[in-house]
């Protein structure tokens, strides 16, 4: 099912989530503005408010009280972008000029922040106290995750337990988290409000998981972000994990200078490719993926049948089987 499909229960408040968007970041500052509405307006899948969204309205809650707080999910996810290009050294996002490619790491990094700051004031301003801790936990778990990443990058022992708990981090967190609000928001039992935070995490590191294949396999043109970007950074993903569990000390080597390398070209990246193909550790890590959806799906057995449920078991689905 195409995400459009997914959408289709929330599609007004969605188109209300983009009001919301344009008009919070303005400010005197006209970089200011200027970037963060380069990064909002940029072509983003959503899906983060619309997890809000469709848990909310799966609840019974009125979903149009959501709206802000899905656009403050998303204005906190820009800026985890923002930031996250800087540490990625990434020139390409969606296709187009990263914002540090365009103005500098120092206008990122603050942009981020700035955004950051207006997704907090309109958590304050509804004065939900449980609200704002669920978003400030999150995003304190993506930095984290974003740091432990950068302390295991080039560290050839790291395991895949420690790679789930940095994706985990990272990336499920927030996914978790609008989940989590979506739910407090119709204020829903701790027992719904569990059950759908799990399904968040799982379906956060099976969208993370799919990203991680992707970066390899995925047409960059399509992608939008440039091929084997984790590879020349250092980072070390399931793929390549389970790769230098089973590949050959030639192999080991090869993989090893890869990483090592500071550029890495087609003839390279095919190289890794060709060696990941031949232990069948792209089909493994999507089977990991796979079992992540799988997981999360299982957490909505708690719920009545209804249209906004059937989009999230979709949403588990399209996350593992999506080319963008
Ligand atoms: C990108 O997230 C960062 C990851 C967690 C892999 P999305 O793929 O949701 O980003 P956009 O907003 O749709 O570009
Ligand atoms: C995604 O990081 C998580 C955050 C943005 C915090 P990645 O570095 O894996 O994602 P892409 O590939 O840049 O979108
Ligand atoms: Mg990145
Ligand atoms: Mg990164």
């Amino acid at each position: 099912m195409s995400l459009s499909t997914i959408c289709l229960p929330i599609q007004s408040e969605l188109r209300d989530v983009e009001t919301v968007l344009s008009e919070k970041v303005s400010s005197p500052v006209e970089l200011v503005s200027t970037a963060a509405n380069y990064i909002l307006q940029n072509g983003g899948k959503r899906i983060r408010p619309a997890l809000l969204l469709l848990t909310a309205k799966m609840l019974g809650l009125k979903v149009s009280n959501a709206v802000p707080f899905g656009a403050a999910i998303e204005m906190i996810h820009a800026a985890s972008l923002m930031h996250d290009d800087v540490l990625d050294n990434a020139r390409l996002r969606r296709g187009k000029q990263s914002s540090n490619a365009k103005w500098g790491n120092q206008i990122s990094i603050l942009v981020g922040d700035f955004l950051w700051c207006r997704a907090s004031s309109i958590a304050i301003s509804n004065g939900n106290m449980k609200i704002l801790q669920a978003v400030t936990e999150a995003v304190e778990k993506t930095t984290e995750g974003e740091i432990l990443e950068i302390v295991r990058c080039n560290d050839f022992n790291i395991t895949q337990e420690d790679y789930l708990n940095i994706i985990s981090l990272k990336t499920a967190m927030l996914f978790a988290c609008s989940c989590r609000v979506g739910a407090i928001l119709a204020g829903a039992s701790e027992k719904f409000e569990a059950a759908l935070k799990n399904y968040g995490l799982n379906l956060g590191v099976a969208f993370q998981l799919t990203d991680d294949i992707l970066d390899y396999t995925a047409s960059e043109e399509r992608f939008g972000k440039k091929a084997g970007t984790d590879m020349c950074e250092g980072r070390l993903t399931l793929p390549v994990i389970l790769a230098l569990d089973r590949c050959n000390s030639n192999e080991t080597g090869t993989i090893k200078d890869l990483l090592l390398a500071n550029s890495l070209d087609n003839a390279r990246l095919c190289e890794i490719k060709n060696i990941l193909n031949k232990y069948g550790t792209i089909e493994a890590s999507f089977d990991a993926a796979r079992k992540f959806a799988s997981l999360a799906k299982d957490e909505l057995v708690h719920f009545k049948p209804s249209l906004e449920k059937d989009s999230l078991i979709a949403l588990a689905d399209h996350s593992v089987s999506r080319s963008v």
